[in-house]
């Protein structure tokens, strides 16, 4: 109904599509799913919790979501030959290349299962798609770093059972004693990823609702969501904050690379400023602030990419350029900062926000899917080149 939520009916001519589970005020810095604030559910729920509720529409009880967690461990294990897809990788794949082969690899695995006419077996390729990226993402990672595979665990909940493939030291996957996680890390991963669970039409889900609305398997629209998640100016912000950090590193450079990207002549942007939609503060940037403060002061690191990171926040906040631009920081200033106070590695970061994303795009494509008349997006263009003109013969050209 989007007269409750459109102060501007220009807007309703102009959207692009309808959808029930992301709801943005960019005005006003509110975010919704499905109707329940971000703060509330950054505060009081488990991420899978959240994932439930954007596939379903609505919270999930004990059982149901008992019953969740336990389907998501059950497919979290990935099949044989799709663990050997990782040999054919050299060892200094970017973790997200590797991210996009595999998971649109997974048609190749469960295509023939899955008639997506029937919504049980959507629901079941929607769930196995959320068990199975963390699975993938951290058997990029070992793979990166010559590390054996750990194999997913029953007695872990998601967001352990990430930090444990990710980092367990052990490859003795089931009985490995070593697999000490840091309940404060756990809370802060969980925080990550319901902040990053879905965002209404972004570049990636959008690109996921293209390919759904082709009718293809969710695999291969969450494989296109990857490629364009990757793009620094979008989900590949996070890595791209921290590689800035690098280039400007030290607090008394601050001020000569925030005059540079207030130089519109100069291509340079302060990486994790600025929103297509927030022109006041990513509420997602409010929650995870504290959290990155409270990380790092955990963490007690001395790393002084920390100092230089909350040194470039407090210079652009008072600059008036970003002032009177409406530059505040985004979701991806900060999460950038936690991942690395967690030792995720750089080029991990935009794999992390893949994880949490995952839920929001299969979201997407069940709705799509729902939708059963939906006729294939095909978007028209404003042709600006050439006028009609006939062909010359290559000898007079
Ligand atoms: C995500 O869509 C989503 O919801 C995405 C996302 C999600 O959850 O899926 O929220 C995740 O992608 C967050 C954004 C991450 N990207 C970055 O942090 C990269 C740095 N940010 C910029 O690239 C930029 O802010 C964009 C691309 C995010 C938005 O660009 P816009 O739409 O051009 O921003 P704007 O219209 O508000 O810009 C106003 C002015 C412009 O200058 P003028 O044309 O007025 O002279 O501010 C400038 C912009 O050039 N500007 C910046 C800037 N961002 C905008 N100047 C310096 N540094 C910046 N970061």
């Amino acid at each position: 109904d989007l007269g409750c939520f459109t102060h501007d009916p220009g807007f309703v001519a102009t959207a692009s599509c309808t959808s029930k589970i992301t709801y943005i005020d960019g005005d006003n810095g509110i975010l919704l799913y499905r109707g329940y604030p971000i703060e509330q559910l950054a505060e009081h729920c488990e991420f899978t919790e959240v994932a439930y509720l954007l596939m379903h529409g609505e919270l999930p009880n004990e059982r149901e979501l008992l019953d969740f967690d336990l389907e998501i461990s059950d497919r979290a294990i990935i099949h044989e030959s799709l663990r050997k897809f990782f040999d054919g990788f050299h060892y200094d794949a970017h973790p997200m290349a590797m991210l996009v082969g595999v998971v649109g690899s997974l048609s190749a695995f469960y295509h023939s299962e899955m008639n997506i006419k029937d919504p049980v077996q959507r629901l079941r390729a929607a769930t196995r798609m959320i068990g199975k990226m963390p699975t993938i993402a951290a058997a990029s990672y070992r793979h990166s770093v010559g590390r054996p595979f750990v194999y997913p665990r029953m007695d872990l909940n998601y967001c352990e059972n990430f930090l444990n493939m990710m980092f367990s030291r052990s490859s003795q996957n089931y009985i490995d004693q070593d697999h000490y996680i840091d309940q404060d890390f756990v809370k802060a991963l969980n925080l990550l990823f319901i902040l990053h669970a879905d965002h209404e039409q972004n570049a990636s889900t959008s690109t996921v609702r293209l390919a759904a609305s082709t009718g293809a398997n969710p695999y291969a629209c969450v494989a296109a969501g990857i490629a364009a998640l990757w793009g620094p100016a979008h989900g590949g912000a996070n890595e791209a904050v921290l590689n800035m950090l690098a280039e400007i590193g030290s607090v008394d450079n601050v001020p000569k690379y925030i005059a540079k990207a207030k130089d519109s002549e100069d291509p340079f942007r302060l990486m994790g400023f600025g929103h297509r939609v927030y022109k006041n503060f990513d509420p997602r940037a409010t929650i995870i602030r504290k959290t990155c403060h409270e990380v790092l002061s955990k963490t007690q690191t001395n790393d002084p990419l920390f100092e230089l990171a909350l040194a470039v926040e407090e210079h652009a906040l008072k600059d008036e350029y970003f002032i009177e631009k409406k530059l505040y920081p985004n979701v991806d200033f900060y999460s950038g900062i936690i991942y690395k106070a967690l030792g995720i590695p750089v080029d991990m970061f935009t794999v992390m926000f893949a994880i949490a994303r995952t839920s929001g795009w299969v979201a997407h494509w069940l709705e799509m899917m729902e939708e059963a008349s939906t006729p294939i997006s095909r978007p028209r263009q404003l042709y600006v080149g050439p006028a009609q003109r006939d062909l010359a013969a290559i000898k007079n050209r």
